[in-house]
């Protein structure tokens, strides 16, 4: 199979199981439901989704199993960027091609659209085709990498240092956080729905996404300086409209490519030890380097 039809088979299971673990538009209270599958379903690239399906078939993981992590995954993706969006955060009005969601509906609804999709995910991953003490792990990883040491704790470092000159070092670990937690839970995840993997592998696998998870938002940062806001389906040229601290605002735009590069050559070293099996990682770290959008 190449990678462009893995890809495409990988993604039509993660809308059906986005679909099957989100609410009905009928089901009440109808427009929060509407607001939440208005974020969630037919956009966005899908990385964590993929990342999470590539690790687990690694580790043997069943594809049930896979989707149900990548769904909890995506929707608490998705929240981010729905709060991230918002006026009191970066104040954005399109994502993924479309009005955000508090300029499609409302605030309180954007707010809301964030803290349902983070419950959901909990439902996502304990449902019964994980065994419990799977969901158990799970479930540890995902409220981990997306909480105050992670993901939240990112992004307080990121409206904090609005209009600050961060050193190299704090940039990194602004950038791990706020990013990279969530996309090293990705192959965490996945690789925990199969065979538990030794300690070994696990360390290959963490330096895996270490090094995937601080380049995708380096490449974050130069796309918003290279490319336009339709090919982006968001704001281009917004960070240093506002004065965000990025990798192109501290170290320029040459050196974070040759970081993102070598990056991605650090990503491929760590898994190198797993061989062919780990071809779907080692592909996917190479889309989030070259990717366009
Ligand atoms: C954008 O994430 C926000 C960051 C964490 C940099 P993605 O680039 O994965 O956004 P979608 O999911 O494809 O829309
Ligand atoms: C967002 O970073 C990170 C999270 C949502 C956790 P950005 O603010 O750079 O993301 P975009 O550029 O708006 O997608
Ligand atoms: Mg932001
Ligand atoms: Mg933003
Ligand atoms: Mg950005």
């Amino acid at each position: 199979m190449t990678f462009e039809q893995w890809t495409r088979s990988v993604l039509e299971r993660v809308e059906s199981a986005l679909e099957h673990y989100l609410p009905t538009e009928a089901t009440e209270p109808a427009k929060l439901h509407e607001a939440m599958r208005y974020a969630v379903l037919g956009g966005g690239k899908r990385v964590r989704p993929l990342l999470c399906h590539a690790a687990g078939e690694l580790t043997g993981a069943r594809a049930e199993c896979l989707d149900a992590a990548a769904a909890a995954l995506e929707m608490i993706h998705v929240y981010s960027l729905v709060h991230d969006d918002m006026p009191c955060m970066d104040d954005d009005a399109l994502r993924r091609g479309k009005p955000t969601v508090h300029v499609k509906y409302d605030e309180a609804t954007a707010l809301l659209v964030g803290d349902a999709l983070q419950s959901q995910a909990f439902v996502a991953l304990t449902s019964d085709v994980l065994a419990p003490a799977q969901q158990a792990s799970l479930v540890r990883e995902l409220a981990l990498a997306s909480g105050s040491i992670g993901m939240c704790g990112g992004q307080a470092i990121d409206l904090a240092s609005v209009g600050h000159t961060l050193t190299r070092t704090q940039l990194e670990t602004m950038h791990r956080m706020k990013t990279g937690a969530l996309l090293r839970a990705a192959v965490r995840m996945g690789a925990l729905a199969g065979e538990t993997p030794d300690a070994d592998a696990m360390r290959s696998l963490d330096a895996y996404s270490a090094a995937v998870g601080l380049a995708f938002q380096v490449v974050d940062d130069i796309l918003d300086v290279t490319t336009d806001s339709a090919t982006l389906g968001k704001t281009a040229g917004k960070d240093a409209k506002d004065g965000k601290p990025t990798y192109v605002s501290i170290i320029g735009l040459e050196a974070s490519r040759a970081l993102a590069a070598q990056l991605r050559s650090d990503a491929h070293a760590a898994i190198a030890p797993f061989g062919a099996r780990a071809q779907r990682l080692a592909e996917l770290a190479d889309l989030v380097v070259n990717r366009v959008s």
